[in-house]
């Protein structure tokens, strides 16, 4: 079964994705990219396309309403940049995607979440895929999917949760993942709440294909070799760790600073004196070189 990095709005960047494939990921995600933005050639949005000749198999993820707009955008990155495939983002719960008619909305609207898939299928060869929900308000996945099939997608994510559950609440429903699977003529990949392998022993004799590993690797970038069984030793962790800091540190913007204190904190979480360290690095937030030693001392590396 194949472990993927799931796609996380903001965190699930280039250099993110290259510590989880460090760590076993056999795919990643990337963040969702507004296709809206991308044909209003903002260049930071532009910027979420790019990744590194060091990524073996990594997608791009799309989010947006009109298939022409998502065309257009995907015209524009595919010139740039060749993902080992497109997705759709038919799940996003957010209130601000779901009003531009993006995201889980599209579960709402088979029929337009056909038409996005047939036009990116005119566009490119690459695997296609789309990454549904439950459903929105009722669950309607079955629907979804045919329109994803019936149009060209190669392969199809589920979160098997209705957008009114958000992330956690609700049931994250693997059996709805398991039956998608068994009727599906393409792969089926699960997303949601797989943290052990315990989690991954469900889907052992089901037609699932492989799941996704979203928040699980939240400070925990090594989990893919962990779910396959392989052990990683400390200095390993503190290694990956290391690198990752430094790229922030070296970036010195305000984002890198953020994204320190947010990485370090996810790192933390499970370790005694946790909630101390989160709550010192965050009074310091201004004070950079303070945060690194807090860093330092608790984690016993060196930056
Ligand atoms: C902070 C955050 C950002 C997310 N961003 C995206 C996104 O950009 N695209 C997407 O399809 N799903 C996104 N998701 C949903 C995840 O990909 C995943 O389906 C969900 O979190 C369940 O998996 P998990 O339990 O492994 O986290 C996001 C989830 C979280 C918590």
């Amino acid at each position: 079964m194949e472990i993927y990095l799931a796609p996380l709005a903001e965190i699930t960047s280039k250099e993110f994705r290259l510590l989880s494939y460090e760590g076993g990921a056999d795919g990643c995600f990337s963040e969702m990219i507004s296709a809206k933005a991308v044909t209003l050639r903002n260049r930071k949005t532009i910027s979420l396309s790019e990744i590194d000749e060091r990524e073996p198999k990594t997608f791009l993820q799309f989010f947006g309403g009109d298939p022409e707009v998502i065309k257009e955008a995907a015209e524009k990155i595919l010139e740039r940049v060749t993902p080992a495939g497109i997705d759709i983002n038919a799940g996003c719960p957010v209130r601000k995607v779901v009003a531009a008619r993006a995201g889980s909305a599209l579960m709402d609207d088979p029929e337009r979440l056909g038409k996005i898939v047939k036009t990116l299928r005119g566009v490119t060869d690459l695997p296609l895929s789309v990454k549904i929900r439950k459903g929105f308000k009722t669950p309607n996945y079955e629907r979804c999917a045919a329109a994803a099939v019936e149009n060209g997608a190669d392969f199809l994510t589920i979160h098997p949760r209705l957008r009114t559950d958000m992330f956690s609440s609700g049931t994250c429903d693997f059996d709805v993942s398991i039956k998608l699977a068994e009727k599906l003529p393409i792969p089926v990949i699960h997303s949601g709440d797989i943290r052990e392998k315990s989690d991954l022993e469900r889907f052992e004799g089901t037609k699932i294909a492989g799941v996704m590993i979203g928040r699980g690797a939240l400070g925990k970038p090594w989990i893919f070799r962990e779910l396959k069984g392989e052990t990683v030793s400390d200095e390993e962790k503190k290694a990956m760790m290391t690198k990752h800091f430094r790229h922030y540190i070296d970036l010195d913007t305000k984002t890198a600073h953020t994204m320190i204190r947010r990485h370090a904190s996810w790192y933390s979480t499970g370790s005694r004196g946790s909630a101390d360290f989160r709550r010192f690095i965050f009074d310091q937030a201004n004070d950079i070189p303070q945060v690194v030693r807090i860093i330092n001392d608790f984690f016993e590396i060196e930056l």
